[in-house]
């Protein structure tokens, strides 16, 4: 399949609400917008459309994604930049670059439809695949390494933590079991092995019983929450006074380190007693989005990918260089 037949089967989730969500800060002549998820570029192509005299940086850890992008985004090649780069190395980016404040950002987090699509790199649970799962190829940790080294207790944590995995526990010591007879190499069998280890009576809710335990093993190969944790604060701190920053989650732990890094731009530090809060000392975010914001049914109906979005925005309202 070639860029462009990607791209037309290929659709932004929540594109208009995103769009709305950053477009005051993109008005003006050499406006900078950092898209951090670059992906197949949906996002990126409706901005440098709609913003005709916006800047675009374009990142993402998948070197397939920003070749597909480059492409697709060439007839703005006068205005783009695109960096291999994880996201939280955004602040040697710009430095770099020679950008010393950006006017809006975009996360829009997890994997790509592309990524998904493509079997051999064993992110989907439905297909047998290599356990790969790592979004850029030339990392040194794939999901088998994790599943083939990785003690009980880690492999247990990591299914909880990150998979939110009532079973942990028994689908880990099921895992150390499976592996002393042969090594695991393909996904048919870890799905076999979970569904198989969850009691019958769970099997019946929360969607396909792998489901939880992919999406731990590709958290952790890809340092997934981590990564998000030190990028948020930093992406906060390149804006520009009246910048923007909007993050897409797909699951309720990207969401609540979302919630969290913008709801403490929004406080003051100061002990409720002093009367006045001392310069440098105000909030530096205010938000632009009410809780979290959802797809539209009809959305979801045409896009299952957008199923589990949520939306956070945020502006910022305090001058940079002055996080706490
Ligand atoms: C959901 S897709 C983005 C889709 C994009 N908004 C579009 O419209 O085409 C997420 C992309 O972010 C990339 N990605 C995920 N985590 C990353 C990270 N920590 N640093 C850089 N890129 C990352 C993935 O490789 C993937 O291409």
């Amino acid at each position: 399949m070639d860029g462009a037949e990607r791209s037309e089967r290929h659709i932004p989730v929540m594109l208009d609400r995103v769009v709305a969500l950053l477009a005051p800060a993109l008005q003006h002549p050499g406006a900078v917008l950092v898209d951090a998820t670059l992906g197949l570029g949906g996002h990126s192509e409706a901005f440098l459309r709609q913003f005709p005299d916006a800047r675009l940086i374009g990142l993402d850890r998948d070197p397939d994604a920003l070749r597909l992008a480059g492409e697709r985004l060439e007839p703005y090649a006068g205005r783009t930049t695109f960096v291999h780069a994880v996201y939280d190395e955004l602040p040697r980016v710009l430095a770099e670059l020679g950008v010393p404040a950006i006017d809006g950002i975009l996360f829009d987090l997890g994997v790509s439809s592309m990524q998904l699509d493509e079997a051999a790199r064993g992110f989907a649970y439905a297909q047998d695949a290599p356990l790969d799962m790592r979004m850029d190829s030339s990392a040194p940790t794939t999901a088998a390494d994790i599943l083939n080294t990785y003690s009980a207790a880690d492999l247990a944590r990591i299914l909880f933590q990150y998979g939110e995995e009532k079973f942990s526990r028994r689908i880990a010591d099921r895992i150390v079991k499976a592996r002393e007879v042969e090594p695991f190499t393909n996904s048919a069998r870890l799905s076999e092995l979970v569904r198989d280890a969850i009691p019958q009576a769970a099997r019946r809710t929360g969607g396909h019983p792998a489901k939880r335990t992919f999406q731990a093993l590709r958290i952790e190969v890809n340092g997934e929450l981590d990564v998000l944790r030190r990028a948020l604060p930093a992406a906060i701190d390149a804006l520009a006074l009246h910048g923007r920053i909007v993050v897409m989650s797909y699951h309720s732990l990207e969401d609540r380190i979302t919630k969290q890094t913008l709801a403490a731009g929004t406080r003051t530090d100061v002990p409720d007693d002093l009367p006045v809060i001392p310069a440098g000392h105000e909030p530096y975010l205010k938000l632009i989005t009410r809780g979290a914001e959802r797809p539209t049914e009809e959305e979801v109906v045409a896009n299952p990918r957008a199923a589990s979005a949520r939306v956070r925005a945020a502006e910022r309202v305090r001058e940079r260089g002055l996080v706490a």
